[in-house]
């Protein structure tokens, strides 16, 4: 079969699945990874032969999508910052919001051979991104979980930072002092978790569930930066909508001086800056 053929097979399959918004994006996705070829070259060699082994694949791959399945962990790669990692079921899906916050964090001033404590680290997409984006700061990246932390050295090793990996419930095995804490943290509210639908209920709930009103886990983390921030150290959390009114306050309770917001695309403030005065 032809490319172009398998795509628009797929592109009719896969609306099966009732809210899958972009078929033709997820087909390109799959079919890129099932035959090793970039979403480039499938684009503009689109007459070009599948082979039987590939075709196979790639329909057995669409079939699971329809399953609710997300693409990502059917192909256990995910793409962030423009580079490719390593996905499970144990580690939240990278989502591009993070993506801000690595925006936002390059563009801030910090010391040459900063100390970078990434809490929460999951894929590891986030630490690992700054690791090779500046190469003399010194990192650690952290999680409660122990498969994650996995997932995360294995993408460590594939794209050659040197990031120390360690387990912790939020910051109670780290000393201080950190010159950057990066957080993105569980912030959903539970009584939310039931309706955000079959492909998010895929990925660790330990990723997602925030408590009560989404903040249980920032509370604890801000009541503790005081400790492992350096004085002048900075600290950047994202956020769902409508919380970086409720957590600057609350920093503000802990001697943190709020020190800016990112917005998303969508106008949510999605990472708000914290500095220790
Ligand atoms: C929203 S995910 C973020 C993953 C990754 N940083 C990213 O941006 O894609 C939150 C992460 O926090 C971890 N986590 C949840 N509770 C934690 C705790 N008490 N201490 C440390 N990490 C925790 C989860 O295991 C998960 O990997």
């Amino acid at each position: 079969m032809r490319i172009d053929q398998a795509l628009s097979r797929a592109t009719g399959i896969l609306p099966v699945r009732r809210g899958l918004p972009e078929p033709r994006r997820e087909a390109l996705f799959l079919l890129a990874a099932a035959s090793g070829l970039s979403e480039i070259q499938l684009r503009i060699r689109p007459e070009r032969e599948l082979s039987t082994e590939v075709e196979e694949q790639f329909f057995r791959w669409v079939d699971r999508r329809t399953t609710g399945e997300p693409a990502e962990h059917i192909v256990g790669r995910c793409s962030f910052w423009g580079r490719t990692f390593r996905v499970t079921p144990d580690v939240l899906i990278p989502r591009p919001e993070t993506e801000l916050m690595v925006q936002a964090v390059l563009e801030a001033e910090l010391p040459s051979r900063a100390r970078v404590l990434d809490v929460g680290t999951g894929s590891g997409c986030l630490v690992i991104t700054l690791a090779t984006e500046r190469v003399d700061w010194r990192l650690v990246g952290i999680d409660r979980s122990i498969e994650a932390l996995q997932v995360a050295r294995l993408n460590g090793a594939e794209h050659g930072v040197d990031v120390v990996w360690l387990w912790s419930d939020l910051m109670s095995s780290c000393a201080p002092a950190f010159d950057l804490v990066t957080a993105n943290l569980p912030y959903v509210p539970t009584g939310w978790l039931p309706t955000l639908g079959e492909e998010i209920s895929r990925e660790p709930v330990l990723a997602l569930d925030g408590g009560q009103d989404g903040l249980d886990l920032v509370r604890r983390l801000i009541a503790d930066l005081g400790r492992v921030l350096a004085p002048g150290g900075l600290c950047f959390l994202e956020l769902a909508e409508d919380q970086a009114d409720a957590v600057e306050e609350l920093a503000v309770k802990h001697e943190l001086r709020p020190a800016g917001r990112r917005r998303d695309i969508g106008g949510c403030d999605r990472v708000v800056i914290l500095e220790h005065s």
